[in-house]
């Protein structure tokens, strides 16, 4: 975040006065660089996450500790050494999967544009310092990414781990060297296999993600064990609903003026996920911007062929129309691929002109590829009627989202070479 380019800054300035500059900042690790630390990611029993509060100034916080160890506390302030920390009320939850403690927390009243230092103990041992900055309260970065997916691509055993989790962090470095991000949006299959803690550590251990928040969905790779709910302390996730599956339930909150509504689109029952859509639009009805998150991708390139979209388009779609969201965030595809405007099941007669929509009627569905490379998927030949544009490069990719006042707009990149290879950009009065 703010932290991570005011360092780069800082390298640069130093690098210029010294006559070490060269063309390559470094920021983005070499594989072989970054393996070096291998060891001692295997050897770690898990990283604590950060995820979004319930709005811009509050920050939650999420870590595992063992059985034995009942110690869990985490303290917080504005300088450096800690001396001004206060500690933060903890909530132990016991992860029957798991065998482990997990231990929940939540900052508050946080000030915009300022630096906050924390540690925390686990396994009765005290963390190093860290640290995150708080993003300005006028407009907003977010770095939008899926499929992750931990434990997917081919190889040995050690070679997966290494391909998948050098990937992910390639593309988060990547990301955030370019970028000031407010906090990331993954929109589910973090991991390959919801069980394995060894790969949610992978997933968790980009030193990136303990400056900067996560808000996650849950993938049909995520949802059937609880071990989702105990790596993110999502906030406003408590609506009743009458069925929801081992990892949890959709959530929300208000980042400035943007409404987040994440939903768990395994959920195969309508009033579910319209619940929360209508409890998160009820509790923020001001917020200019509404942006949904789920899994599946109910207007992708193929047609919704596949049954968890096609799942999605008659059990959330209808609520994205009744609630007027501005854009859906999703994954599980492999490939890109970004929507023309739709509402009521139909392309709205909107035209995009110079890669913008002026006050849409309907919504724009957004799919994006694997954040890490560890598999792709192939588009086929017949391109739906819904679809604009779609991508497979078979490329590792993200999406940098920039909202101000009344514009929203989405670039695509290319992790390898950060090529820009989409824009699109939403303009509401
Ligand atoms: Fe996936």
């Amino acid at each position: 975040m703010r932290t991570f380019r005011s360092f780069l800054s800082l390298m640069l300035v130093l690098s210029l006065l010294t006559g070490l500059l060269s063309f390559s900042s470094g920021a983005v690790s070499t594989f072989e660089d970054w393996q070096t630390g291998w060891e001692d990611i295997k050897a770690s029993s898990g990283y604590i996450t950060l995820t979004p509060g319930e709005d811009e100034t509050q920050m939650n916080f999420s870590w595992q500790s063992s059985f034995s160890a009942m110690d869990g506390h985490i303290v917080i302030g504005t300088s450096s050494d800690l001396s001004d920390a206060e500690t933060l009320r903890v909530k132990r939850e016991l992860n029957i999967f798991g065998f482990e403690w997990t231990y929940n927390a939540t900052a508050t009243d946080l000030r915009a544009d300022t630096t906050y230092y924390y540690q925390y103990t686990a396994d009765n041992q005290v963390s190093e310092i860290y640290s995150f900055t708080t993003g300005s309260y006028d407009s907003t970065t977010v770095l939008f990414v899926t499929d992750s997916q931990i434990g997917r691509s081919s190889g040995t055993q050690e070679e997966i781990y290494l391909n998948d989790t050098y990937g992910w962090t390639k593309t988060l470095e990547t990301a955030f060297e370019n970028n000031d991000i407010d906090f990331i949006l993954s929109s589910g299959d973090q991991v390959e296999d919801s069980f394995s803690e060894e790969q949610y550590t992978y997933f968790e251990s980009p030193s990136l993600l303990r400056s900067a928040p996560v808000a996650a969905a849950i993938g049909n790779h995520d949802f059937y064990t609880p071990n989702y709910s105990h790596h993110f302390n999502n906030p406003n996730n408590k609506t009743f609903t009458l069925f929801r599956w081992p990892a949890g339930q959709g959530y929300y909150f208000c980042y400035n003026d943007i409404l987040l509504i994440v939903v768990d689109s395994n959920n195969f029952m309508p009033t579910a996920n319209r619940r929360i859509i209508k409890n998160a639009c009820k509790a923020y009805p001001d917020a200019k911007w509404r942006v949904l998150m789920m899994h599946h991708s109910p207007f992708d390139a193929r047609g919704a062929d596949d049954i968890g979209n096609k799942f999605a388009r008659h059990t959330v779609v209808p609520s994205i129309d009744e609630f007027d969201i501005d854009i859906c965030l999703s994954g599980h595809d492999h490939y890109y691929s970004r929507s023309h405007i739709i509402k009521d099941g139909k392309v709205t007669a909107d035209t995009c002109q110079n890669s913008v929509y002026s006050n849409p009627d309907g919504t724009l569905y957004l799919t994006q590829n694997s954040s890490s490379g560890s598999n792709y998927s192939g588009i086929g030949d017949a391109i739906s009627e819904f679809c604009s544009f779609a991508l497979q490069e078979n490329r590792a990719t993200y999406s940098i989202i920039d909202v101000v006042g009344h514009s929203l707009t989405v670039k695509s990149y290319h992790t390898d070479t950060n090529e820009l290879f989409d824009t699109v950009t939403i303009v509401k009065d």
